[in-house]
């Protein structure tokens, strides 16, 4: 049968967001939806409304915000998970609940202490219960492909019954090869007939999660969970951009099978991830890393020269890297700043435009070239912003007489300049010192990074930082850009606690 559509089901923003240091807040996660949106992704499980409020919180803005996608929100095959789902995609145009138990021997009987009858009746009562909420209901077993196959069968029969709709089978410890998964979902698809879609969610662990994710679709899944850049819990999941070029490119082995992906927001879309998490993809990351279109041998550059299919199988152009991008410079006005940042696909508005048009004269007084890299750094910084309660004004570093590094800082809050200084054990030790003194409130640093966003000695530099503040346990994340990597450092500190702040209030 020609032109089956495969669901993407994207789970970035909450198996993704279970990736080690990649939690996010509400406005970052409304931007990485509406991005998925444009993307075409058909579900986007917008998190685990029972999780937190802050999950909860980011759910409801999402589903008052998305017209196209279906919003899911995950919950535990409990009622107060359910309940708390079902309130929290209320206002979704398009809505579902993906409730999950798992169904492994090993997982029943040291995670649940349940029997298999207890799982059964639990897994009944929750699809009864979502269902209440919505006619769109997912049910998942859990560490499906570690459990027994007449156990998974009476389930899904049970689940069906019940009113579930998709039943997903997840590789949850990424243990399975392809055909196994094969083997396992063709006698699930053989034995669940046309009555409900299969799903997949596969887990990287042994670096087979998209292999796997295809040789389900061979088998007759029609729906696959899967993450931006293959984020996810431990070794990620499903890489979305990859399953989605594997069907495009090598379409003569998948021709039956059709996504709603545009393909062209590929790149963009995870560019946005990479810079709101700070997780970016490694160099040679297929589709998406630094290097996946780049030739760097002599042999292969002059093939390419001669004819870009002698080394290349898939056009930059079709995942939305255009590599001939117009570059902008000082002398670039507002007008083709506008252009460039409706071109990359943003929407801002006039006063967001604005801020980001003085960032870019700023970054152009000190840059030769600005790169699209450069304007979506500055552009997600400006659409994810908090509010500033504290603001960098200046900073100035210097050396005390016993060669500890000492630190200036000038910072404005609530219209007032504060002013001090501080010595510490490096150069971001004394910067940070001395914003805690200015603040009052202690920070420990858990986490640091600088990446350049372009290449080139006046590249931007990208900090991310990790702050525990105070009485919280929770490491806060902050973002700071500046060609100045001292204060695109101090930058992120800040940012960091004016989260802080404002989750406080
Ligand atoms: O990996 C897993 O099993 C999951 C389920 C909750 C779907 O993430
Ligand atoms: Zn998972």
């Amino acid at each position: 049968m020609k032109n089956q559509i495969i669901k993407i089901f994207d789970t970035t923003l909450r198996d993704g967001e279970q990736s080690p240091g990649a939690s996010m807040n509400t406005e970052e996660k409304i931007q990485i939806a509406l991005q998925l949106q444009k993307l075409g992704v058909d579900v986007i499980e917008a998190g685990f409304a029972a999780a937190s409020e802050g999950d909860f919180n980011a759910i409801e803005k999402i589903s008052a915000v998305i017209e196209k996608s279906t919003i899911c929100s995950l919950a535990r095959a409990l009622e107060n998970d359910i309940k708390k789902a079902g309130n929290a995609i209320s206002k979704a145009n398009h809505r579902r609940i993906h409730t999950f138990i798992a169904t492994s021997p090993i997982h029943m009987k040291y995670k649940l202490k349940m029997t298999p009858d207890a799982v059964l009746k639990k897994a009944v009562e929750a699809v009864e219960y979502a269902k209440t909420f919505t006619d769109d209901v997912e049910f998942s077993l859990e560490d499906a492909c570690r459990s027994e196959m007449s156990f998974m069968k009476e389930i899904t029969e049970a689940v069906i019954k019940a009113g579930a709709t998709t039943i997903n089978f997840p590789d949850t410890v990424g243990y399975m090869l392809p055909n196994e998964m094969f083997k396992i979902i063709k006698e699930l698809s053989d034995f669940i007939s046309n009555r409900a879609i299969i799903s997949l969610h596969n887990h990287n662990d042994l670096g087979l999660a998209v292999a796997n994710t295809l040789a389900g679709i061979g088998a007759g899944a029609r729906q696959v969970e899967c993450t931006v850049n293959g984020l996810g819990e431990r070794a990620g999941n499903a890489a979305l951009e990859e399953i989605v070029m594997v069907l495009k490119t090598r379409n003569d082995a998948y021709a039956q099978y059709k996504t709603n992906i545009n393909t062209k927001e590929i790149y963009p879309t995870s560019k946005l991830v990479a810079n709101i998490t700070g997780i970016t993809p490694q160099p040679n990351k297929a589709i998406v890393g630094k290097n996946a279109f780049a030739h760097e041998s002599g042999i292969h550059q002059d093939g390419v020269l001669k004819n870009k299919s002698t080394y290349e199988i898939m056009r930059a152009e079709d995942i939305g890297l255009n590599k001939n991008s117009l570059v902008l410079g000082k002398h670039s006005g507002r007008h083709a700043f506008k252009n460039r940042v409706f071109e990359l696909g943003y929407s801002l508005n006039d006063s967001e435009l604005e801020e980001a048009f003085i960032k870019f004269k700023d970054l152009a007084d000190k840059k030769k070239e600005i790169f699209d890299d450069d304007i979506r750094a500055l552009v997600t910084s400006e659409i994810t912003k908090i509010e500033k309660i504290y603001k960098l004004e200046s900073m100035q570093l210097s050396d005390c007489d016993n060669g500890l590094p000492m630190a200036a800082v000038t910072i404005k809050y609530k219209n007032k300049i504060i002013q001090d200084a501080a010595i510490g054990d490096g150069t971001i030790d004394a910067l940070f010192k001395t914003v805690d003194r200015i603040s009052g409130i202690k920070g420990e640093l858990i986490d640091y990074k600088v990446d350049a966003v372009t290449k080139g000695k006046d590249a931007l530099a990208k900090v991310l930082v990790k702050v525990k503040f105070d009485d919280c346990s929770t490491p806060i994340m902050g973002h700071g850009l500046n060609i100045d990597t001292m204060k695109a450092s101090t930058k992120a500190y800040i940012g960091a606690l004016n989260s802080y702040l404002s989750m406080k209030k």
